[in-house]
């Protein structure tokens, strides 16, 4: 497996596997929902903010960050390629590229939401901390934080 910056001639690639998973995305419904996702992927790209991770050329794990800031801003892998630490390996490569001084924050799934086990459950265990119930997308999520 490879964990490397995604660039603009894997965006197909990586549609594909955001399509196989956008069911665990509010905001990713429609048509045009994802249209707009692939620009604002393309955007990341363009600033090296777009991580992906390939098997055998095939996308099978995916995400953005801000080093603007300090924060996580998508996050999946593969329902087939989980609990094999793929988004453990990203998160890690993301953190080469932030401030280390600056905490890091991402939006999640609050508590008692099945969707938001996994994710939930995977922050803790990487050591983010509980932050602010806030809003997203009209959905009710809660903010977590790694600390520094
Ligand atoms: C959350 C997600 C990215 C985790 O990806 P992953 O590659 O399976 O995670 P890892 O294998 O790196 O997990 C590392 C550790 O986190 C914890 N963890 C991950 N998934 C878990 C789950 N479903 N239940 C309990 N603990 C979990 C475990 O401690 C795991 O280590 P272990 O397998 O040795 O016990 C993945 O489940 C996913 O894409 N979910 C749907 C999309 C999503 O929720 N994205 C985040 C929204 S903000």
């Amino acid at each position: 497996m490879e964990i490397e910056l995604g660039n603009m001639y894997d965006i197909d690639n990586w549609m594909n596997l955001v399509d196989r998973v956008k069911g665990n995305f509010p905001g990713l419904e429609t048509k045009e929902a994802l249209e707009e996702h692939r620009k604002t992927v393309l955007s990341f790209m363009g600033k090296n903010s777009a991580i992906c991770a390939k098997i055998d050329d095939k996308i099978v794990g995916t995400l953005l960050f801000s080093k603007d800031n300090n924060e996580l801003c998508f996050l999946a892998v593969d329902t087939e390629y989980r609990r094999q630490h793929i988004a453990e390996k990203m998160v890690s490569y993301m953190l080469t590229f932030m401030d280390p001084e600056s905490d890091i924050v991402v939006t999640t799934y609050r508590e008692g939401v099945p969707e938001g086990i996994a994710a939930r459950a995977f922050y803790k265990r990487l050591g983010f901390v509980e932050g602010k119930l806030t809003e997203e997308f009209g959905s009710p999520v809660q903010e977590f934080i790694l600390k520094r």
